[in-house]
């Protein structure tokens, strides 16, 4: 796992999108894990740019989102489909078409994440995964306790997410915010060739600790990253504050990407 410290969150996101556009640069068929949240709308700006500027063009690549909330429409203004719709794919030149949030209307769950699964197998895996942190540690909605070999299946948040999400979104309405989502799982996840993570703020602190020095652990599902041979974290300096070997991973980082 490779840690890049910056200064702010804005250098942070510039970098990771400077990891992407270079890649769909080098193959503009790249199949993109995408994830909402707060974290990635700076880094989301930045490919829009990229592709304003003629640097890079989305026009071949497909994507995949990581999750939805069960029980929301696509149409729904909280919904993860309506999140990338205005976020990410009516910035860039992405063919909706191409794009791929899981049902949270669909009435079979299990059915829909197995088609979901496939479709990804099909399209030959993800090539480049983005991902967040949740302040307890979870990539996508795979919360504490989940199997760090589980797949996309339904999921149930815990209430410190629901918390978060609801600071975020849904007005601050505790009772608003949907109880189960679907979600891809630790397992699926793991399998992209490529992950970029991000995380800024003093609230991700214990968990960027727990993701990169605690033990590999289901207690922390971002820390099965630890055993990806290409996942980077991208954070700023609040972030990466507990780390005991910030530093070392600093200078590692840069002399890696320096060599790129
Ligand atoms: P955030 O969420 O980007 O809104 O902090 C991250 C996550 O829960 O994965």
């Amino acid at each position: 796992m490779e840690i890049v410290i910056c200064k702010t969150r804005e250098e942070a996101s510039r970098k990771a999108a400077d990891m992407i556009t270079a890649l769909v640069r080098k193959n503009p068929k790249a199949v993109l894990g995408l994830a909402t949240g707060s974290t990635p709308v700076l880094m989301y700006n930045e490919l829009a740019k990229d592709v304003k500027a003629k640097k890079v063009s989305f026009r071949q690549v497909r994507s995949w989102n990581l999750d939805e909330y069960y029980g929301l429409a696509p149409t729904h203004d909280q919904s993860y489909r309506y999140f990338m719709n205005e976020n990410l794919f009516r910035k860039i030149d992405i063919k909706l078409s191409n794009t791929h949030v899981l049902n949270g209307l669909a009435k079979d769950p299990a059915k829909e994440c197995k088609a979901y699964e496939a479709a990804i197998r099909r399209a030959g895996g993800i090539d480049l995964q983005v991902l967040g942190i949740g302040s307890d540690g979870h990539i996508a909605f795979n919360e504490p306790g989940t199997s760090l070999n589980s797949r996309t299946s339904i999921v149930y948040l815990t209430p410190s997410t629901i918390k978060d999400n609801a600071r975020l979104f849904f007005h601050g309405r505790l009772d608003e915010v949907p109880t189960a989502a679907l979600s891809m799982g630790v397992g699926t996840i793991c399998e992209a060739r490529k992950v970029v993570l991000l995380a800024f703020g003093a609230n991700k602190a214990d968990a960027v600790k727990g993701m990169v020095e605690g033990g590999i652990s289901q207690f922390c599902t971002a820390s099965a990253l630890q055993a990806h041979n290409d996942a980077w974290v991208f954070c700023d300096e609040a972030a990466a504050s507990k780390l005991k070997l910030r530093k070392y991973y600093a200078w590692r980082s840069a002399t890696k990407l320096g060599s790129r």
